[in-house]
C-alpha cells in the first residue's frame, strides 16, 4: 500500500467533514479564507497558540485539553498548528492550499458537554443566544469582545458576529475598521437586507437579521461607537426604543431619544432638529425613498431624510476618502463636526 498510518488518518482527516480528536470531542473542517497579513490574527480571534510545529492530529489534541480552544488552523506543509478561542473559518495571506481549518462542535464527558462554541450553551450545547445580550443575561459566555454564534430566531438562521458581552452584552450590527480590509458599502437593497462583509472585519449584519433580533425582547437601544485616529479617543451615544420595521415596509426608523455618554460623547447626528430621521424608510441606490440620489451621493444604504442634506450622519459611507467628496467619506456632523479620520465605526445593540 504505501501509506504510512499518520499519513492514512490525515487522508481520513481531510475526507470527513466531522473528526474526532479524541473520544469527547468533535471538530468540523470549515473554510481558508485569504485576508491581508493586517487583518488575519485581530485580537477578536482570541489567538491562544502560534506556530507550534506538530502533526494534525496533535493540533486538534492540543485544541482538546486547552480550556478555552475552539478552532485550530494546520499548515500541512511545514506542520505548523496554531488554536484560536472563537469563530468559524480561519484566514490566512499565505498559500491557501497549505492551510486546513477546523471548529469545535463539542468538547463532552460521559454525560455532560463541557465546553461548546461560543454563543451554544447547555447539556449538550443544544441551545443557541439570540443576540449578545441575552449570553451575557444568561450568563453562559466570556465577559469579554469575541466572535459569537446568535440565532435571532428559531426559524431564521445562526449567525456569526462580534459581541462584546461586557456592558449589558452588545450585538455588533455593524462594523467598520481600517484594521482590515475595505468592504465595499455602495450596495443594493437585497445586499443591506440580508448583509454582507467579514464578520471580524468590516460587515453589515443585515436588516432582515436586525428585525429579527429586536423580535425577542421588548425594548433595544442603538449605540454608536466613533473611534479616532487622532488622540480624541472613543466617542459613544446611544438611541433608546430603536426598533425597524419589516421589507414590505422599507424598514422604517424607530427612535424615542437620544442619550449622550457622559464622558465621551458623540452628539446626536441622527434625530438633532430638523433633520431627524426618526419614521424614515431605508435607501439603496437601487431603492431610494430619499428622492435626492442620497445613497449615490453618501456611497451607502441608510435612513435618509427627503431633503437635499440627506443625513447629518455617514456610518455607510467610503472609509479611504481618498478622491472622495465629503458626503461619501464617512462622518458624524454632531458634536465632532467635519472630520472623516475615524479609525473603527461601529453600531451596535443593546437590550433595555
Ligand atoms: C449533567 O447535566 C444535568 C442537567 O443540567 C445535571 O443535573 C448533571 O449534574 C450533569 N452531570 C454532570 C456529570 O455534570
Ligand atoms: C417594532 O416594530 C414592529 C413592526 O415591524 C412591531 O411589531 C413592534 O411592536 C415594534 N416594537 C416596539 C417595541 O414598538
Ligand atoms: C444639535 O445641533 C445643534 C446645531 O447644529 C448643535 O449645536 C448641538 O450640539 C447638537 N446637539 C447634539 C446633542 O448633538
Ligand atoms: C454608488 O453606486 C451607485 C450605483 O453604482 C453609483 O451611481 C454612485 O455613484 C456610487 N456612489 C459613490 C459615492 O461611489
Ligand atoms: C468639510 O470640510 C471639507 C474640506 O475641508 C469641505 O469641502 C466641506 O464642505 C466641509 N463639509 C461640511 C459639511 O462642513
Amino acid at each position: 500500500m504505501g501509506v504510512s498510518i499518520p499519513l492514512l488518518v490525515i487522508r481520513l482527516l481531510q475526507t470527513f467533514v466531522v473528526v474526532s480528536a479524541s473520544i469527547d470531542s468533535k471538530y468540523i473542517k470549515t473554510s481558508v479564507l485569504e485576508e491581508s497579513s493586517y487583518c488575519k490574527d485581530r485580537g477578536i480571534y482570541g489567538l491562544i497558540l502560534q506556530e507550534i510545529k506538530c502533526s494534525l492530529i496533535d493540533c486538534s489534541r492540543f485544541c482538546s485539553k486547552i480550556d478555552n480552544c475552539r478552532r485550530f488552523m494546520f499548515d500541512n506543509k511545514d506542520n505548523h498548528c496554531s488554536l484560536y478561542e472563537s469563530s468559524e473559518n480561519c484566514f490566512t495571506s499565505e498559500d491557501l492550499s497549505k492551510k486546513m481549518c477546523f471548529r469545535l462542535i463539542s468538547v463532552c464527558d460521559d454525560v455532560n458537554c463541557t465546553r461548546c462554541p461560543i454563543g451554544y450553551y447547555g447539556d449538550q450545547c443544544q441551545n443557541i443566544i439570540e443576540d449578545c445580550s441575552d449570553g451575557t443575561q444568561k450568563g453562559v459566555v466570556p465577559d469579554k469582545k469575541m466572535m459569537s454564534f446568535i440565532r435571532p430566531s428559531p426559524d431564521g438562521p445562526v449567525l456569526e458576529l462580534q459581541c462584546d458581552f461586557r456592558w449589558g452584552g452588545l450585538t455588533v450590527i455593524q462594523s467598520r475598521t481600517k484594521s482590515c480590509l475595505e468592504v465595499d458599502f455602495n450596495r443594493t437593497w437585497h445586499d443591506y437586507s440580508v448583509g454582507f462583509g467579514y464578520r471580524h472585519g468590516n460587515y453589515w449584519i443585515g436588516l432582515e437579521n436586525v428585525h429579527r433580533i429586536l423580535q425577542n425582547h421588548p425594548k433595544f437601544k442603538l449605540g454608536v461607537l466613533l473611534v479616532h485616529d487622532s488622540p480624541m479617543g472613543p466617542a459613544q451615544g446611544y438611541y433608546h426604543g430603536f426598533n425597524i420595521s419589516n421589507n414590505a415596509d422599507n424598514y422604517k426608523i424607530t427612535i424615542d431619544s437620544y442619550s449622550p455618554n457622559s464622558k465621551y460623547d458623540s452628539g446626536d447626528s441622527l434625530t438633532n432638529g430638523s433633520y431627524n430621521i426618526n419614521g424614515r424608510p431605508f435607501s439603496t441606490y437601487d431603492k431610494d425613498s430619499s428622492n435626492n440620489d442620497c445613497p449615490g451621493r453618501f456611497g451607502g444604504g441608510w435612513w435618509y431624510i427627503d431633503d437635499p442634506v440627506c443625513s447629518r450622519a455617514n456610518v455607510n459611507g467610503k472609509r479611504d476618502s481618498v478622491g472622495d467628496t465629503f458626503e461619501a467619506t464617512w462622518h458624524w456632523l454632531d458634536n465632532l463636526g467635519n472630520i472623516t479620520n475615524y479609525r473603527d465605526i461601529s453600531l451596535l445593540l443593546n437590550r433595555e
